[in-house]
């Protein structure tokens, strides 16, 4: 198998490893038990029409394939407390399997994804409505399927009709979500090296990127290269090496496009001389990437590009030497703050007769003229991936709120190995008075994902390069 294989993993994803899921589902369980038990419900996502008889790809909920790796649309999952599973799914049937596809089936399931029962969708409020019967109580995700609520209503009235009979509908209705958040928060290894795998194939997406855009400027006299052309590259490299789709919607902006931070790839044209922001990362089985870089159209970085760029990098190394075991999550958002400040005085982005000292500028939020973003997020299944941020078991602190003001809440949470979180600090420049012109229409953004591990962190997407030189090497090929 060459390398380029070698990135994708077994197409059937986490059902190949059913084990892995049942293990999720027994600690989910323990969960439940510890607190007070009952069932839980959960379904995968809904099929979305996208326009007329066409529908958006099927994608399926992140929650319910971490603990079935089941990605067939119309399926739920019940899990007692006690551990036993329940799957419910499409039956088979050969009609639409010949238009839509193969479809696992009741029987085949329990082998093939490792739960104890499995039955038609059709018997999903019969089943459920025995299940809950005399559970003490219902879980499921507050707030995120659209009608759940409404049909676990349906299932607890139908309960309370048969309470003459002896039966009792649970007591209690439990977000499972916070429970779910912090098992998924904390990676296993399979994860680890399928986030490891998504991250390369997204990194030489990039680096395929920044080639084609230069061979495009050497080849072409200067015509303009339009960023949807670069976003076919991305997704060319996504698909070659067996990624199932972008992780979200690629942005690709060239030049002033970088500094509207929702971008998305469109039809402006990339000229030389101007800088490219790419923000795009892969999904790998149901696993998300998340990189950015920012290099020059033509493969070579002005000195006002330059100056820029060097203080947003500074930046992200000092947070990602803060991304470390024991420290806050917030820790390299303010490590980074802290560069970014420092360059906007030193450029002169910011007045420090106006302003102040560096101290003065992170106090009153006058950074986020230029910086008005956090510095990352959990990564993970979702490329915002679930997790809480402040800390579970401290109590509210006064703190910066990172605006000006101050503001009282828990705080930030402690990392620990097994997370992962995105490092991507950057800078954006519209025009104004009292900015100095030659940074006008600058935008820059340095992102690469990072596994906590016992001593520091992991980068798992620099298989394309961040170092100025680096990346001008890479372009002239
Ligand atoms: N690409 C989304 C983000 O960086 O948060
Ligand atoms: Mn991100
Ligand atoms: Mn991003």
């Amino acid at each position: 198998m060459s390398d380029e294989r070698s990135l994708a993993t077994d197409r059937r994803g986490a059902a190949a490893h059913p084990q892995l899921c049942a293990g999720r589902r027994a600690r989910l369980a323990e969960a439940m038990a510890r607190l007070g038990g009952g069932v839980a419900v959960l379904p995968t996502a809904p099929e979305r029409q996208r326009n007329s008889d066409n529908d958006h790809p099927f994608r399926h909920c992140s929650h319910f394939h971490y603990l079935t790796g089941f990605d067939e649309p119309q399926a739920w999952l019940l899990l007692e407390a006690d551990g036993r599973s329940t799957l419910l799914c499409r039956e088979k049937n050969l009609e639409r399997e010949i238009w839509d596809g193969h479809r696992v089936g009741p029987a085949a399931a329990p082998a093939a994804l490792g739960v104890h029962e499995a039955h038609p969708v059709d018997a999903l409020d019969k089943i459920a409505t025995d299940k809950l019967a005399n559970a003490p109580a219902v879980w499921f995700p507050f707030g995120v399927h659209e009608g759940l609520q409404a049909r676990i209503d349906g299932w607890l009235a139908t309960l309370r009709e048969r309470e003459r009979l002896g039966v009792q509908p649970p007591q209690a209705q439990r977000d499972l979500t916070p429970v779910l958040a912090e098992m998924r928060l904390l990676k296993d290894e399979h994860e680890l090296g399928t986030m490891r795998r998504a991250a390369r194939i997204s990194a030489q997406a990039h680096a395929r990127a920044m080639r084609f855009s230069a061979a495009h400027f050497r080849s072409t006299q200067g015509r303009g290269l339009p960023e949807y052309m670069i976003e076919a590259e991305l997704l060319h490299e996504f698909r070659r090496h067996g990624a199932q789709s972008p992780a979200y919607g690629s942005i690709v902006a060239a030049g002033a496009n970088a500094c509207v931070l929702h971008y998305a790839a469109g039809d402006a044209e990339l000229r030389p001389g101007e800088l490219c922001l790419i923000d795009a990362g892969c999904e790998l089985d149901g696993y998300a990437s998340d990189i950015t870089r920012t290099f020059p159209a033509d493969g070579s970085f002005s000195a006002a590009q330059r100056e820029l760029y060097d203080v947003v990098l500074a930046a992200q190394e000092a947070a990602i030497a803060a991304t470390r075991p024991g420290a806050r999550k917030q820790d390299a958002h303010w490590a980074a703050v802290r560069v970014l400040a420092q360059g906007m005085l030193d450029s002169g982005l910011l007045n420090r007769d106006k302003v102040g000292d560096v101290e003065s500028v992170i106090d009153s939020g006058a950074y986020r003229a230029f910086y008005m973003h956090g510095t990352g997020h959990w990564l993970g299944r979702d490329v915002h991936d679930v997790g809480e941020y402040l800390s579970l078991d401290e109590a509210p602190v006064e703190q910066p709120d990172g605006m000006g003001g101050r503001v009282v809440k828990r705080p930030s949470r402690v990392l620990q190995p097994g997370m992962v979180v995105t490092i991507e600090p950057g800078l954006y420049v519209r025009p104004a008075e009292g900015v100095p012109e030659r940074f006008w229409h600058i935008g820059i953004r340095i992102e690469d994902d990072a596994v906590i591990t016992d001593n520091g962190c992991e980068l798992i997407s620099r298989d394309v390069p961040v170092a100025p030189r680096e990346i001008e090497a890479l372009m002239r090929g």
